[in-house]
């Protein structure tokens, strides 16, 4: 039985005290049972993972960073390390976002480094695929994630596999308002899983958590959820008002 998982992509959004104010209200209407039954998972900016470490502490909220550099330190201006992220008490690190992809030329080779290096320090990689509006068009889709999928995970071994979470997030979904379908999403995820079969074996594929991410809401998010191939969401626009958030969190349970 797969845990769900509800995670929250802040993305470039909140100052200082903003988050501080979003994280201290998920803590106090976040209702316990829940947050026992859904692992609920909070990725601020850098700046305030800190006071993630701070306002969660004694929950069941776990948090993390948007992205990491893959080399373990050194002259690398401006970035940051997975022991950094590690040592602040992140469990987990978005990896290979398509807005990394798309605005800062993030390929599946870089993403594969990335995911190798969390792995190593302790982070567990959510890990981002999927196509854009052209590839689903051109009905590549599967064909794009699957690359995605195989190159990413490259030299991961299957035991390392258990610390892995994928998030499906359709490009032509993201912050547009317009959701894959659940069978749509459900179709994609059930690939994925075929994927992991072929590059692992059928238990690791079955184990693996699945989010979708792309639009998803209050008012979507049973439907999506519903569903027997999807664990949970990666959440962007809809995570940034602790009602919303705590609502997907809810359809989750
Ligand atoms: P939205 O929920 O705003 O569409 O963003 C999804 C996302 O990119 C989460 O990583």
């Amino acid at each position: 039985m797969r845990k769900k998982i509800v995670a929250g992509n802040w993305k470039m959004n909140k100052t200082f005290e903003e988050s501080k104010a979003l994280m201290n209200e998920l803590k106090e209407k976040l209702g316990k049972e829940t947050s026992e039954k859904v692992e609920t998972v909070v990725c601020p900016p850098f700046l305030c993972v800190p006071s993630a470490n701070e306002i969660f502490q004694g929950t069941n909220i776990r948090f993390g960073g948007q992205n990491i550099h893959f080399k373990d330190d050194g002259a690398y201006t401006g970035e940051i390390s997975a022991s950094m992220l590690k040592a602040i008490g992140c469990d987990y690190v978005i990896l290979g976002h398509s807005e990394r992809r798309q605005y800062f030329h993030e390929t599946n080779h870089l993403i594969n480094f990335k995911v190798l290096k969390a792995l190593e320090k302790g982070l567990k990689p959510i890990l981002c695929v999927g196509e854009t509006l052209e590839q689903r068009e051109q009905g590549v889709e599967k064909k794009i994630v699957d690359e995605q999928v195989t190159l990413c995970l490259k030299d991961v071994c299957a035991a390392d596999m258990e610390n892995v979470v994928i998030a499906y997030e359709p490009v032509w979904a993201i912050g547009t308002g317009k959701t894959a379908t659940p069978e749509q999403a459900e179709e994609m995820h059930v690939g994925i899983r075929k994927s992991l079969e072929n590059l692992y074996n059928a238990t690791v594929a079955g184990r693996t958590r699945i989010l979708y991410g792309g639009s998803m809401n209050d008012k979507n998010a049973k439907d999506l959820l519903g569903k027997n191939n999807i664990d949970g969401g990666l959440i962007g626009g809809a995570a940034l008002k602790a009602d919303s958030f705590i609502a997907i969190i809810e359809a989750a349970v």
